[in-house]
């Protein structure tokens, strides 16, 4: 029988602390054994008890409770597969991100090997403040899985960002780390992903856009993250949360697509252009919203320009070594078009799906065809997250044979 993973749930000194217990929880729900180590000032809003009865384990508080353990930081570190800090108040990720170790969950986060993952929760100003965010900064760019805080009511009477991410978001963001530790098949890689539709103005409040929700494209970069890559998510305008972890760049048009993405792609190893880009924009957005009567002409005759093939233009710039992958998605002949896209592209992979009413486009699942130079896969109907795998697997086979 496969061994039950650990999280090391690490409670800091903040209000939101009582949420630890619906993240305790939450993780045992879903297969995990939990350990809890409290800082002192998280005593001060949930008693240890709580986490022991929740546990059934000790909870560990203070560098030298455990007399039995003179070495407490290190045997919590080794057991962990997971340290999981949820709420991290600013002062502990400012002491994690400087290496300082003065009491025993800092000191098990400096000995701890396993992956981090930190979900900040505090005052909207201290959240906001340079420090943190460099802080956090600091500590993404070691790899921990950042579960940004949301915004809303905090218990200080402040309105804004600060507040600890849900619940259910920090258990998803905790167990994608345990799969990509078990799983790390993509450590040490880059990925870039592109995602979403684009929007194309017309005027101020105007702009031509398709029916993509970016659901595959952020289930790439999830899958991705999981086993362990450094992943770049290029987004056009979606109403999705991003995976933790991942470097988000938010555009609106094909050309802030392109220009985004640029960069990122001359750095990534694998290439997944996921995104719905407009094929065409408005040659002459107004400046001005345009009036009903008084510009039924201009509205009438909308001037289109073709938008750049962000897949195509950045696979002439690859470098030996990258794997680029794209989608075809058609209402009609998927996979013959996905064949002359392999080509006129220039891609390694093309995932072909067929689209319409209710297939693909906003939906949870999907079914595909892998269509590479040396055959075909076809798929059968699956989440997206799967696909993403799937599509993730078919890009390393690839890198292997080359
Ligand atoms: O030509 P078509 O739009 O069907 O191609 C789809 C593939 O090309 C997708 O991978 C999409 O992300 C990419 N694409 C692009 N830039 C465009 C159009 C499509 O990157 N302007």
């Amino acid at each position: 029988m496969e061994k039950q993973s650990t999280v090391l749930v690490g409670v800091t000194g903040c209000i939101a602390a009582y949420k630890s217990c619906e993240i305790v929880r939450g993780l045992q729900k879903r297969g995990c054994r939990v350990k809890v180590v409290m800082t002192e000032h998280a005593t001060h809003f949930v008693d240890p008890l709580t986490f022991r009865s929740l546990t059934h384990e000790p909870v560990a508080v203070g560098l030298f409770d455990d007399p039995s353990d003179p070495i407490h930081h290190i045997s919590l570190a080794e057991e962990a597969d997971v340290f999981l800090i949820a709420p991290c108040t600013a002062n502990v990720a400012a002491k994690m991100a400087c290496g300082i170790a003065d009491d025993l969950l800092t000191t098990t986060a400096l000995a701890c090997t396993a992956p981090l993952v930190v979900a900040p929760a505090m005052n909207v100003h201290m959240y906001e403040a340079e420090a943190t965010q460099r802080n956090l900064r600091t500590l993404k760019a070691r790899g921990a899985r950042i579960v940004e805080a949301g915004s809303g009511y905090l218990a200080c009477g402040d309105v804004g960002r600060g507040r600890l991410a849900d619940v259910d978001a920090i258990v998803e963001a905790a167990l994608e780390a345990l799969e990509g530790a078990r799983r790390a098949d993509l450590a040490g890689l880059s990925v870039l992903v592109t995602a979403g539709p684009t929007e194309e103005p017309v005027d101020p409040v105007r702009f031509l856009t398709n029916r993509s929700s970016g659901k595959m494209g952020y289930a790439v970069a999830a899958a991705a993250l999981a086993r362990g890559a450094q992943v770049t998510l290029v987004s056009g305008p979606v109403a999705l949360e991003p995976p933790a972890g991942a470097d988000v760049v938010r555009v609106r048009t094909a050309c802030e697509m392109l220009e985004a993405a640029r960069p990122a792609f001359a750095d990534a190893d694998i290439v997944v252009f996921t995104a719905a880009v407009a094929d065409l924009r408005p040659a002459h957005p107004a400046d001005r919203k345009l009036k009903k009567g008084a510009d039924d002409a201009l509205l009438a005759r909308i001037e289109l320009v073709s938008n750049p093939d962000i897949l195509a233009t950045l696979a002439q710039e690859r470098r030996a070594g990258q794997t680029v992958v794209g989608f075809a998605a058609e209402t009609e002949n998927a996979v013959e078009n996905a064949r002359v896209k392999l080509e006129t592209k220039g891609a390694d992979l093309i995932v072909a799906n067929e689209v319409g009413e209710g297939r693909a486009f906003g939906t949870d699942d999907n079914q595909a065809v892998l269509v590479s130079r040396d055959g075909e896969r076809a798929l059968p109907l699956m989440p997206k997250r799967q696909l993403a795998d799937a599509i993730l697997d078919r890009a390393l086979e690839l890198r292997a044979a080359h």
